[in-house]
């Protein structure tokens, strides 16, 4: 694997970063003892075995065995090679690497194309921020972002740009940084006609920056500032860029959004980014589309509960329909709020403020069933008893999609006295809709919470004395650079499983390089994985505190016997085969029978 980033700035990069707040991005980690635990992202599992040392800067976990340092976790789950990873955490630790790394690495999994087109919106981004701060045109820009409530921190925040209304300067730009214009109308940021002219696509426009998970910028949105039409003009989709794949924030949100376990969905950026600055941080918006099944789901795995805080008009409400029929099928617990007026939520929080936006909007959001039954009445007059028996018939067919028979039982509740009904007839109604609808729970049951007592730690199975002594031996080396130098000088590389041996000449020479015990630098140095792994499960072998010399000799004894044992053996082997060999089938039975003496030893040590 060609590596191009020193040493020490993967180093560096590592020791500035803290594995438990980069895997509690994607994880949901208790504190128990020592260590974290959580469920593992890379199998499925309802009770936690995956565990992060923060003292180790490790994870491992017990139930699919894999482990490794922050690197390992980032290129596991997000299946990046090791420079990507690196460079992810250069940005997120603000710590520079050099130039050549971040120009010449193109990331294995992304053409050519697409990472120079990725590169020209990192320059257009930084290019369109400055322009709306520093250039005279910029000028009126940010004056509108401020006449709308936008505060300077937010604008940096977003990176929130300006396009010159002006046919070629980001076309010049684009090109003195060698970019093709071919590739840049491909990409979006610039158009063409049939003469051939270039042109930039944005030009006269505020610019949001739409940014990926990782928080690059894929793409943009121009918004006019008049009444130009169209008010936004978005970048088209291509391979960095998927309308239904990204949400607009969700980088800046992700870690509000674990640790709330809920999130609100918006309609429109500036809606998301009006509700951050208000100190709601957990929101994400969509594309100016519906939402998608993709979305709906990244959004389940993260959080329990959606509120979906779409615009107040009548579209709005269609869509939050769509919406919240959508997020409740993923299983999440659903709401939607309720912005009053026919405001958006962003003018919500411009004219009242953003505390009442979180007490009478937020706060006050609808379960999807109540949300539902007032959505149907619009459509009826219930004072005409058809109408009336036809919304009954919808809220029941709704009732029945719910998945919990409390929640259907109390709807039933709330219809059957409104309207007067027996509670009896309606839940058989609902049954029988059930019925005809082939209900079938379709959401899967919410994982246990992490257990108080002691996860499980898969090595049930009981190991010969000398194997584990091995093992308690190499956790104690892998804590500490004199043990390992004790057992260097008495027993050198003489463990009995192979993997040992390979391990711990692997960390005597880790040690002698200067190295301090630091079992997340030291998997580095392995370049085989299932030895990574098993460095990573030793070093969370529960060791004491404090070991006393003879502990350690005692774990050395019991290896040296073992192995002189195994010796001893191999040599009666070697005999026995002799004495067959010269048809000596006395001598030949009698050490037959002292090997299996001997075995018989060696399982019981
Ligand atoms: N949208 C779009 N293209 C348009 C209009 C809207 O992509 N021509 C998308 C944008 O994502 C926008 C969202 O739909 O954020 C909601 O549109 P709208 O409610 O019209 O705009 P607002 O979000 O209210 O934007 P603003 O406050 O700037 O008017
Ligand atoms: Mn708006």
């Amino acid at each position: 694997m060609a590596r191009h980033i020193p040493e020490e700035k993967v180093d560096e990069i590592r020791r500035s970063t803290d594995i438990v707040e980069v895997i509690g991005e994607y994880v949901d980690l208790k504190k128990q003892g020592r260590n974290y635990f959580g469920l593992c992202p890379f199998h499925g599992e309802s009770t936690p075995s995956f565990s992060v040392s923060a003292d180790k800067q490790i994870f491992h976990c017990f139930g699919c065995g894999k482990g490794g340092n922050v690197y390992t976790f980032l290129m596991e789950l997000e299946g990046y090679g090791f420079i990507q990873a690196v460079k992810q955490l250069a940005d997120q630790t603000n710590i520079e690497l050099p130039e050549e790394v971040v120009e010449d690495e193109p990331s294995s999994e992304r053409s050519e194309e697409s990472q120079t087109i990725l590169e020209a919106h990192q320059w257009l981004a930084k290019l369109y921020h400055h322009l709306l701060r520093n250039s005279k045109e910029g000028q009126q820009a940010f004056q509108y972002l401020i006449d709308r409530g936008f505060t300077e921190e937010t604008i940096k925040k977003y990176k929130i740009g300006y396009s010159p209304n002006s046919r070629d300067f980001v076309v010049t730009f684009l090109e003195k940084k060698g970019f093709h214009p071919q590739t840049m109308v491909k990409a979006g940021l610039l158009s063409s006609n049939d003469q051939g002219d270039y042109s930039d696509r944005f030009r006269g426009r505020v610019i949001f920056p739409l940014r990926n998970h990782l928080g690059k910028t894929v793409a943009f949105a121009g918004r006019a500032q008049g009444d130009q039409e169209p008010k936004y003009l978005n970048s088209p989709e291509t391979e960095l860029f998927q309308k239904g794949k990204l949400l607009f924030n969700f980088d800046h949100a992700r870690s509000a959004i674990r640790k709330q376990k809920s999130v609100i969905l918006f309609e429109g950026y500036v809606d998301v980014i009006s509700a951050d600055q208000a100190g709601i941080h957990h929101g994400v918006g969509t594309m100016g589309t519906s939402i998608s099944k993709s979305q709906a789901n990244l959004l389940k795995r993260y959080a329990d509960q959606v509120i979906i805080c779409y615009d107040g008009d009548r579209p709005g409400v269609e869509a939050a329909v769509k919406a919240a029929k959508l997020m409740k099928e993923t299983g999440c617990q659903t709401f939607v709020a309720r912005v009053p007026d026919e405001l958006d939520p962003d003018d919500f929080i411009q004219k009242y403020g953003g505390d009442r936006f979180q007490k009478e909007v937020i706060a006050t959001s609808e379960t999807y069933m109540t949300f539902m039954m007032s959505y149907l009445r619009r459509d009826y007059n219930l004072q005409i008893e058809g109408d009336r028996i036809a919304y009954i018939e919808k809220v029941l067919q709704e009732v029945a999609t719910l998945e919990r028979a409390v929640e259907r039982d109390y709807y039933l509740n709330e219809v059957a006295k409104e309207f007067e009904m027996s509670p009896d007839t309606l839940r058989e109604e609902v049954q029988e809709i059930q019925r005809q609808t082939g209900f079938k729970k379709t959401a899967k049951p919410a994982p246990q919470p992490a257990r108080a007592e002691k996860p499980a730690t898969g090595r049930k199975r009981l190991l010969p004395a000398f194997h584990n002594a091995e093992r308690m031996l190499i956790a104690y080396m892998l804590k500490d650079p004199l043990i390992a130098d004790k057992v260097q000088n008495e027993l050198g590389g003489a463990f009995n499983i192979s993997d040992h041996q390979v391990i711990v000449t692997y960390l005597y020479a880790y040690y002698e390089d200067g190295n301090d015990a630091d079992v997340s630098d030291f998997i580095e140095r392995l370049d085989d994985q299932s030895l990574k792994n098993q460095v990573i499960e030793l070093a969370m072998v529960p060791v004491n505190e404090e070991v006393s010399d003879q502990e350690i000799y005692d774990y050395m004894e019991r290896i040296r016997t073992e192995g002189s044992d195994r010796t001893d053996i191999k040599s009666l082997e070697d005999d026995l085969k002799r004495a067959e060999q010269q048809q000596e089938h006395i001598k030949a039975a009698e050490i037959a029978m002292k090997i299996i003496e001997k075995k018989k030893q060696l399982k019981t040590h």
